[in-house]
């Protein structure tokens, strides 16, 4: 549990952890390359860690991670996994299950069994196992394999051209790193561009892979005998920055700076949001690193903010930012509307859900609709007793409506932060005044 006392401004400078899904993907390309992958700016987080444990587990050799230390992973090469004998275990992280089950799918002789904490194991993996059954992956758990406990039976693949439902990243780079594995050329067709970091990350390996339609909409990937270490430099994550972004633009008297994040086109829906919404912000030395742009951002608090309206292809852009976004339209000058949000569902919670019953008890005007919220802005908020239900993005997001409150809030469970961002509770003291 965590107070937070309402009425203070923020200021100062501050650098947030590294990108998540980029420490992923980071260890996962690196551990079956040929040679040595160098990964500073990692991000020392309960999700990526769990990504670490089951990659060890499968024989790769990863050293223990140190918080803030550069590390090198040495590639046991796109044959070198090996049949665990342990249970791999994905705790709370979505992308770490997803992601494994392209890996090991085309695994063949191994078996594997994939588990999660009770959100994860709720979580639906038919979208991973369905196209991956397609390519001759053979996937089992409950629901027909669409929950977890995941077990996976390592089979021959063969490429295939696959239409993905949702525009997921998870799935579209499951769907990849079962590519590596397949004989044939394997294609990925999204609906709407999702995040491209596996794609960045597998070309800048080596991988035989190809971007191609509108909007890099169709991935072709061909087996990936060619990998080789890289030094991987990981950006701070956008998706931790949407916080103080946010806290920022809303929280009265506010200037703040928050250094080398990363700024992936496919991720910065945020940025337009906060155009529509007429925040002041600024980004600075801009530069590119390890195919990556980045950037520092300065934003300072806008009295009269506009609301705004989120829908279509731009969901996939600010997909984790929608809890904070939710918050900042609480305090817009009118009503806002998030459309075409049916995956925050089937995130760690029902993100809609969540967010609609916590900010309604500091006095929030939300109305829940089945595929997004409808939320009357400029409420006073009153302190209240909030709950995270276990969702991270859900506990940082209440941190910041608290900033809003009058009084001290309480949010229970605030510890599940500790999922993507560890120190989220030291840097707002930091920052706040
Ligand atoms: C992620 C993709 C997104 C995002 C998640 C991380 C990734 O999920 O919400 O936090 O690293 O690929 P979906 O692919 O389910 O949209």
């Amino acid at each position: 549990m965590r107070t937070v006392k309402g009425g203070r401004s923020l200021q100062g400078i501050i650098k947030v952890p590294g990108d998540k899904s980029i420490s992923h993907r980071a260890l996962i390309i690196g551990s079956i390359a040929e040679g040595e992958t160098t990964i500073s700016g990692f991000l020392h987080s309960e999700d990526p860690l769990s990504t670490a444990d089951c990659l060890r587990k499968l024989g790769a050799n990863i050293p223990e991670i140190i918080k803030d230390e550069t590390f090198t992973v040495k590639g046991v090469g796109i044959d070198g996994l090996k049949e665990p004998r342990e249970i791999l275990n994905c705790g709370n992280s979505g992308t770490t299950m997803r992601l494994l089950m392209g890996l090991l799918a085309g695994q063949e002789g191994s078996n594997f069994i994939l588990n999660g904490d009770n959100s994860l194991n709720e979580r639906p993996m038919g979208r991973v196992s369905k196209p991956l059954s397609l390519m001759g992956g053979r996937i089992f758990g409950r629901n027909n394999g669409d929950k977890a406990p995941i077990s996976i039976d390592g089979n021959k693949l063969r490429g295939c051209v696959i239409g993905t439902p949702v525009a997921s990243a998870q799935v579209k780079s499951a769907i990849l790193l079962a590519g590596l594995y397949a004989s044939g050329t394997t294609s990925v067709i999204e609906p709407a561009s999702s995040r491209d970091h596996t794609e960045r990350m597998l070309k800048a390996f080596g991988a035989d892979i190809n971007i191609r339609g509108e909007l890099g909409r169709n991935i072709v990937i061909k087996s990936g005998k060619n990998l080789t270490g890289q030094n991987i430099l990981i950006p701070g994550d956008i998706s931790s920055a949407a916080f103080w972004m946010i806290a920022a633009s809303i929280v009265p008297n506010s200037n703040i700076i928050i250094k080398n994040v990363g700024l992936n086109p496919t991720r910065t829906g945020i940025l337009e949001v906060m155009d529509d919404m007429g925040c002041n912000y600024e980004i600075e030395d801009k530069s590119i690193i390890a195919g990556e742009p980045i950037g520092s951002i300065k934003v300072k608090t806008t009295n009269n903010l506009r609301p705004f309206k989120i829908q279509g292809d731009i969901l996939p852009k600010l997909i984790d930012e929608i809890p904070i976004l939710t918050v900042a339209a609480c305090f817009c000058d009118g009503v806002s509307e998030i459309k075409d949000a049916k995956e925050l569902r089937v995130k760690e919670t029902d993100r809609l859900k969540v967010m609609a019953r916590q900010l309604k008890k500091f006095g929030a005007n939300i109305l829940e609709k089945e595929d997004g919220l409808i939320i009357t802005g400029k409420s006073k908020f009153i302190s209240s007793e909030v709950d995270s239900e276990t969702d991270h993005r859900v506990s940082m997001s209440l941190a910041i409506a608290s900033l809003l409150a009058k009084g001290s809030s309480m949010i229970l469970r605030a510890d599940a932060s500790n999922v993507s961002y560890p120190n989220f509770w030291d840097d707002l003291e930091k920052l706040i005044n």
